[in-house]
């Protein structure tokens, strides 16, 4: 094991871990360690939860405790942090669709406690239902935890650059290195969404905790901006750093450039 930690005011929360497996079960391990404290007063985790490659290994670790340690999922209640718009829930690009597919279909999580923007929700009720998933997070008291990755290009969730921290959830538009990264999924640039329906920055920074991971060189360009480049909108993940309550899990090659 090897880590920096820092947990002083105005100071980045930075823990760089060898390789990518060990970072992954760091990240895995700090989410059943609450869903199991949140079991023993018997109240629910309340879990921020994020798509991409990079969640893929938390969700392979958290769907392994569960099958041969036991982790009960019952207490939990799961919010996703953003869905493409428009798109069907059972398409296989959206995130309702990678969510099933890497994590709740494995566990016993209650189907009514999963929530994940809508995204073939008709286009005069979005703003409905993105007042409705704020109310509902403030209705069970809040994210305990948020799950955070970064896009190239600094997004958190799907606030591209210029979103600011009075945002709330939301739709917004993909920015073109959004796009470019998404082409291989959906076979060309034309097939990606435009848009996209996104928890804002002022949902995220609610959560109690965030743990923002970042793995591999094609993320090392961006994590070295966002800790060590301007305080940005134009850089979304770099706002995140001086709060106390945030922490950047990043791998070997993620942090190359960081320190
Ligand atoms: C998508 C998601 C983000 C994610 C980012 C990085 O755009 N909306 O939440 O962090 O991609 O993806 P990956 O982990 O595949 O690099």
């Amino acid at each position: 094991m090897s880590h920096n930690f820092q947990r002083s005011p105005g100071v980045v929360n930075l823990r760089l871990w060898e390789n990518a497996e060990r970072a992954s079960n760091y990240v895995a391990h700090q989410i059943a360690e609450l869903i199991i404290a949140q079991q023993k007063i018997g109240e629910s985790a309340v879990l921020g939860l994020a798509t991409g490659n990079t969640p893929k290994a938390v969700y392979q670790e958290l769907v392994r405790l569960h099958r041969h340690d036991g982790l009960s999922f019952a207490n939990v209640v799961s919010f996703n942090l953003d869905e493409y718009y428009p798109i069907l829930p059972g398409d296989k690009n959206s995130y309702n669709y990678f969510m099933h597919e890497h994590l709740f279909k494995h566990i016993d999580i209650a189907p009514e406690n999963i929530h994940i923007p809508q995204g073939n929700c008709a286009t005069d009720a979005v703003s409905e239902l993105c007042s409705d998933y704020e109310a509902k997070i403030a209705g069970v008291g809040g994210l305990d935890l948020q799950l955070l990755g970064i896009g190239r290009n600094g997004h958190v969730g799907f606030n591209e650059p210029g979103s600011t921290l009075d945002s709330t959830t939301r739709l917004v538009e993909l920015h073109p290195v959004t796009r470019n990264d998404a082409q291989a999924d959906f076979g060309s640039l034309d097939r990606v969404p435009v848009q996209a329906i996104s928890m804002g920055m002022a949902t995220i920074i609610q959560a109690k905790r965030i743990l923002l991971l970042a793995l591999g060189e094609r993320k090392s360009e961006i994590i070295n901006k966002a800790i060590n480049g301007a305080i940005t909108p134009e850089v979304p993940g770099s706002m995140l750093r001086h709060l106390p309550h945030v922490e950047y899990v990043v791998d070997r090659e993620a942090g190359a450039g960081v320190l």
